[in-house]
């Protein structure tokens, strides 16, 4: 089977792009880079392209048209099937939205819907919850909207920053963009009447409390479960 042909839109620091980078190294990922464009002529992620053998392109970003028709020819070019956001920071021209609809993804350092747009991960020690996360989801015209693919829960420890909240939720990104983008390439995804659903889905049976119980509590509970 063809591998699927993904273009990368970043803005900067380029670990997402890394980690796609990383998975599509192996032989039997069923995706591969052909584009990686950027708004950022500075963005380090272009030399992480680079770096690749991966061609990598700086738009300058006038309007969002002129961004949409320039990247639009550049990704017929490369003949992308699935474009990938990967710390993107511009809010894209409607149509080119609509012209990837179910065909462009991204990645959002929370658990979407909460948090949408800057500083999530700071939005989420501001509210005070418990978990935070990950989300891969189908890009809309609305900013970090959209069907959910996938999502990755990070338990917020006591005395985090926003920092080292970013930090631990960064990580676990770099495992959940390579995997919703197999199953995408592998043609398990759908999306129907606006929700994703996945051949073969499998869920985590564990259940995490945050905080945890005590020892005897949870022996106790576990018990009663049985
Ligand atoms: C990530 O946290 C991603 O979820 C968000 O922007 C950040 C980009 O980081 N959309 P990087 O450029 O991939 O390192």
């Amino acid at each position: 089977m063809p591998r699927l042909r993904l273009g990368v839109l970043i803005s900067g620091r380029g670990s997402n792009l890394q980690a796609l980078i990383d998975a599509c190294a192996d032989p039997a990922y069923p995706a591969e880079i052909v584009s990686v464009i950027s708004d950022r002529a500075e963005a380090p992620g272009l030399a992480i392209a680079a770096a690749a053998g991966i061609s990598g392109v700086a738009i300058r970003h006038r309007d969002r048209p002129a961004f949409a028709s320039e990247a639009s020819a550049l990704l017929r070019e490369q003949r992308a099937g699935l474009v990938c956001l990967a710390g993107f920071m511009r809010v894209l021209d409607t149509a080119f939205v609509e012209a990837w609809q179910d065909k462009m993804v991204n990645i959002h350092p929370s658990l979407l819907p909460a948090f949408p747009g800057l500083h999530p991960q700071r939005q989420a020690l501001a509210a005070g919850v418990r978990f935070s996360g990950c989300t891969v989801h189908f890009v809309r015209p609305e900013v970090d909207a959209g069907p959910i693919i996938a999502q990755a829960v990070v338990p917020i420890r006591p005395g985090d920053d926003e920092a080292r909240l970013a930090a631990r939720i960064l990580a676990v990104e770099h495992r959940l963009y390579p995997l919703a983008v197999r199953l995408i390439a592998e043609g398990r995804v759908r999306v129907v009447a606006d929700t994703v659903e996945i051949d073969g889905w499998q869920a985590p049976t564990i259940t995490v409390l945050n905080p945890v119980e005590p020892p005897g509590e949870r022996l106790a509970a576990t018990l009663a479960s049985l």
